[in-house]
């Protein structure tokens, strides 16, 4: 486990370059990289994929997903993932629910890049052995970061 204490959004984000960094080797040819990002509101979570987002070229606005509970963001010019898909469980009960969004599909290809807020509420809807990344809020400005690649 590599474990950060980020305490401004220059750190998270520079947190986040190099977990992609980690995260293209684990990359399967055969099926999505779906990851896992668990902690308390306000822990961080969708900042982190903005930061994410951003590494990975995409200009459109990652705004956290709450209400629409999915956005898929194309990336272009990226070596691996062709699009990044931002999911926002709060307001799912249970894995049943990913029917919902199609997420089989979205599982199947392996040009996609999920990550996933509130994760837990969706468990048992997720393939086993996903990556996660743990987010804690410390104080004000200062958030740990927890991941193994
Ligand atoms: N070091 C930090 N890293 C990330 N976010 C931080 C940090 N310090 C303060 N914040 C603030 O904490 C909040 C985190 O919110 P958000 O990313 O939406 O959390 P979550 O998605 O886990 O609910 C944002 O308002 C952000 O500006
Ligand atoms: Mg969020």
């Amino acid at each position: 486990m590599k474990n950060f204490v980020s305490h401004s959004l220059e750190e998270t984000s520079a947190i986040a370059s190099k977990w992609l960094a980690g995260v293209f080797a684990q990359a399967a040819a055969d099926q999505a990289m779906v990851v896992a990002l668990n902690g308390q509101l306000g822990s961080g979570k969708t900042t982190f994929v903005q930061s994410v987002a951003r590494a990975l070229g995409v200009d459109d606005a990652v705004t956290s997903p709450t209400f629409v509970i999915m956005k898929k963001h194309k990336l272009v010019g990226t070596s691996h993932f062709k699009s990044l898909v931002h999911i926002d469980a709060y307001r799912l009960e249970n894995g049943s629910d990913l029917g919902a969004l199609e997420f089989e599909d979205i599982v199947a290809d392996p040009g996609n890049l999920v990550l996933i807020e509130w994760a837990e509420n969706v468990k048992s809807g997720l393939p086993a052995d996903i990556e996660k990344i743990d987010f804690e809020y410390v104080s004000e400005n200062e958030r740990k970061i927890s991941f193994a690649v």
